[in-house]
């Protein structure tokens, strides 16, 4: 769907009357426009219809014997909300065509019917529920973005996701702590969809990009002239994030007034819009910072007492530099990712840049590489992302062969290579699938050749 009109002949709409006549002579009009028509008596007849058949707009009228059009517009809306009603009413009945308006009905036909008009209402109440199912379409893609995938298999990653997974049903607040650009926010996200309040918002307030003065009003929302400037009345985001979550990032920047506020609000479970009355906070509230929280409590600059109610379930999303077998998953999945935005075709990376890139320290984490693989993405003239294509801070880093290996000229190759495999080993802190990776081979084949190693004494 695009937005256009839907086109007549993807019409169903469904006529209940009780006069035997009407029904045939209104049929034969939608017929001729091209829209599948479905025909009942009264609405019980009309409920069984819309129990199985699916359809566009019910076009009643209002006055019939067991059950009126009124009645019958509540029981659809409660069948299927979005389907679309129209009534047609005759002389008098005007009136109670406006309370059904109010009840949810698209519009009103008067009778005696004309042509165009009821084919026209008809069609403008499909626009109308096409757009609306549209809209919940374009939602659910949003919320699967939302809900990005988190990519990675390192035990690091896959303990913090079981914590989260863990606290996510619950309502517990959760603290989520990590370096900048750790994942914190995604986090926050995958507790929320994972929680009951999934179809509910989630609300993220960064509390440092809020001026200190605006702070409590944004967050609570105010009252219509409580303060200068406060010309009508405004919502905040708690009331935003009602039955949902409300994801406070940087919650070391909140200052000492506002943090007495939200200390109030985790006590009582209400908040207090400025100038006004209280409210129930049905808020499931996660937070996060890159600031080191305890130390900043230790140090006086942030409340102990309200640290202690944000950190019921504390989380920390490990550092990149950790978790290096996440590091070419990361790049495979932000290389999908990007060469789909920019529409290019699915790039390779050359063994030595996803080499570069395992054994960067990445100080700026998972962030730092998504930018990194959408700039040479960009920049890439070729069908492999090369060196020349990560920027010069990580062609230049020397991280990975700061330990040198030198051998003496005529070195058995099989010493060579077995020298080579444990320091690059030790220089993966172990792990032999980094290893792997670096050295451009199987894990498989590390094991064999250190299998072959332990058969045969040897130096060292
Ligand atoms: N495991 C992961 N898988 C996929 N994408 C990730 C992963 N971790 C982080 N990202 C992506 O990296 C970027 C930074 O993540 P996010 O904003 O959640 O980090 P943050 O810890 O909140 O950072 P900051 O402290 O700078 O606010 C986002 O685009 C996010 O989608
Ligand atoms: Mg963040």
């Amino acid at each position: 769907m695009n937005g256009e009109s839907p086109a007549a002949n993807s019409i169903t709409v469904l006529v209940v009357d009780d006069e035997p006549s009407n029904l045939t002579s209104i049929e034969k009009i939608f017929q001729r426009d091209g829209m599948t028509v479905l025909t009942a008596h009264n609405a019980r007849e009309a409920l069984d219809i819309l129990r199985v058949h699916p359809v566009d707009v019910v076009l009643t009228d209002v006055m019939m014997p067991a059950t009126s059009g009124l009645e019958l517009l509540r029981a659809v809306k409660q069948l299927a909300p979005d389907v679309e009603l129209v009534l047609m009413t005759a002389y008098g009945t005007v009136e109670a065509a406006v309370q059904a308006m109010r009840d949810g009905a698209y519009d009103f036909v008067e009778k005696p019917l004309k042509r165009m008009t009821i084919v026209k209402t008809v069609r403008k109440a499909a626009e109308r529920r096409s757009l609306t199912l549209e809209n919940r379409q374009l939602r659910q893609e949003l919320s699967v973005l939302v809900g990005r995938e988190i990519v990675g298999s390192s035990a690091a990653l896959r303990r913090v996701l079981d914590i989260a997974l863990q606290a996510a049903p619950s309502s517990a607040t959760v603290l989520v702590l990590g370096e900048s650009g750790t994942g914190k926010e995604l986090l926050a996200r995958f507790i929320h969809q994972h929680s009951s309040r999934r179809d509910k918002p989630f609300v993220a307030v960064n509390c440092s990009a809020i001026p200190e003065s605006i702070l409590e009003a944004e967050l609570f929302g105010h009252e219509k002239g409580a303060f200068t400037g406060a010309v009508s009345k405004r919502e905040g985001r708690f009331a935003r994030a009602d039955g949902g979550t409300l994801f406070l990032d940087e919650i070391g920047e909140l200052s000492p007034a506002v943090q007495v506020k939200l200390l109030r609000v985790l006590q009582e479970g209400e908040y207090e819009p400025v100038g006004g009355e209280p409210h129930k906070a049905d808020v499931r509230i996660v937070t996060a910072t890159n600031r080191d929280l305890a130390g900043e409590v230790a140090a006086g600059r942030f409340r102990s007492d309200l640290y202690y109610r944000l950190n019921v379930i504390a989380l920390t999303a490990p550092p990149l530099r950790t978790r290096r077998e996440d590091i070419p998953l990361l790049v495979d999945h932000f290389l999908t990712v990007y060469c789909k935005k920019n529409a290019k075709p699915r790039l390779s990376v050359a063994r030595e840049t996803l080499q570069k890139m395992a054994g960067y320290s990445w100080p700026g984490n998972v962030r730092e590489l998504e930018n990194v693989v959408e700039r040479a993405v960009v920049l890439c003239r070729s069908d492999t992302l090369r060196l020349e294509d990560l920027p010069e801070t990580i062609v230049e880093n020397e991280n990975v062969t700061d330990s040198t290996i030198t051998f003496g000229v005529g070195t058995p190759l099989d010493e060579v290579e077995r020298r080579l495999i444990r320091e690059t080993l030790r220089h993966a802190k172990g792990d032999k699938s980094v290893a792997a990776q670096l050295l451009g081979i199987s894990t498989r084949t590390i094991y064999r050749k250190l299998g072959e190693e332990e058969g045969k004494p040897r130096e060292e």
